[in-house]
């Protein structure tokens, strides 16, 4: 078996096996310009150029749960919580607007003070004010009615990481008051409503072994998702897992690369936590085959209170400085903003 081979096997068949996967992913300093460059092409077919900026306002740090990586988890009191009103998040949304961006996402930690009556509303107004935007909601875990709900009332689509797709490795990562077989149902269900679904995992997560990233590619394989995020995992000085290793670059690169071959018209994002492992993380991110960014629009007062991870880049940022930041260095690349509502693409 050579590396070279089962790249070229991905591209003809959009899949492996997990011990194909496996050794792809063990041997990839062989191959890992090629399938960056190979990706990169297959995203210029679909996409061209573009880059698609979504407008992310990080209404609430409050969460009920406790994962163990994440810095905004119920259990640490070190936080400072805050919860953005119907009137904050519009604002934000306009000042998106006003700088071009039709897409917006509105993410949240799991806050049973946003009822479904309350969001339901917000995204309503949203709808109501941007006929011509996207609205994205990444706010957890939720029952099949609340999606249709939430759906009905204007959003497009929805992002939920599984974030590592062995039950095992969930395990390790989660306190047994959440669920693996749960957070799959919920993506099906997306799904079945008539999102356009996001899921992903972080790359380099504490005891994630190779297999288990072979398991996370073959389970997005198996949902067929419209939209795929990873990012390293960075350690959060508040949790159990504040001394071990970030994720890094290289690797998560490479699997920006085997996602855009496996499944070239994915909305992939370079995300920001690669641009805080890598002072050029989110420009490696397109050249290897990303096609999405995420850029904060949040009030700047508010910004490092959303700490999932340490050292978080642009949370002293305005929403004008990112725009204008990234549209420089995505023109440095080649590549250009664009911005439309940026749908999935058959
Ligand atoms: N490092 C990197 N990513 C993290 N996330 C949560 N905590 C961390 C961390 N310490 C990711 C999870 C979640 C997304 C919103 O952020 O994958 O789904
Ligand atoms: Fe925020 Fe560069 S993207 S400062």
């Amino acid at each position: 078996m050579k590396a070279k081979d089962l790249l070229e096997k991905l591209m003809k068949e959009k899949s492996l096996t997990k011990e194909e996967f496996v050794f792809l992913l063990e041997h990839r300093e062989e191959v890992r310009e090629e399938a960056a460059d190979m990706a990169r092409k297959l995203c210029d077919e679909h996409y061209g150029k573009a880059v698609y900026p979504r407008g992310l306002v990080e209404f609430t740090n409050y969460c009920k749960n406790n994962c163990y990586y994440c810095g905004i988890r119920a259990g640490n009191k070190n936080v400072t919580r805050y919860r953005l009103s119907k009137e904050e998040i519009l604002s934000s949304c306009e000042n998106g607007y006003q700088l071009g961006y039709r897409s917006f996402v509105l993410q949240g930690g799991e806050d049973p003070y946003y009822t479904i009556e309350i969001m339901v509303d917000i995204v309503a107004s949203i709808r109501k004010k941007y006929p011509d935007c996207a609205i994205t909601l990444s706010l957890g875990e939720l029952d099949y009615e609340r999606y249709k709900r939430l759906y009905e009332a204007g959003a497009d689509r929805y992002l939920l990481r599984h974030e590592t797709a062995l039950e095992e490795h969930y395990r390790m990562l989660h306190p047994d008051s959440m669920s693996l077989a749960y957070r799959k149902k919920c993506l099906y269900d997306l799904k079945d409503i008539g999102y356009q679904v996001g899921t992903g995992f972080m790359v380099g997560s504490p005891y994630q072994t190779l297999e288990n990233l072979a398991e996370d590619l073959l389970f997005i394989k198996e949902l067929d998702p419209h939209m795929v995020g990873i990012g390293p995992f960075i350690p959060h000085h508040d949790t159990q897992f504040k001394d071990e290793a970030a994720g890094t670059a290289e690797l998560t690169t490479f699997l920006l690369s085997l996602l855009r071959i496996m499944k070239p018209t994915l909305l992939l994002p370079a995300t920001t936590a690669l641009g805080t492992i890598a002072p050029d993380g989110r420009e490696q991110g397109i050249l290897a085959g990303g096609n999405v960014l995420m850029p904060n629009l949040s009030p700047v007062m508010v910004r490092k209170d959303y700490a999932l991870y340490d050292n978080k880049i642009c949370t002293g940022e305005e929403a004008a400085e990112c725009f204008g930041c990234l549209s420089r260095r995505m023109e440095r690349i080649g590549c250009h903003l664009e911005f439309s509502r940026g749908d999935y693409r058959e």
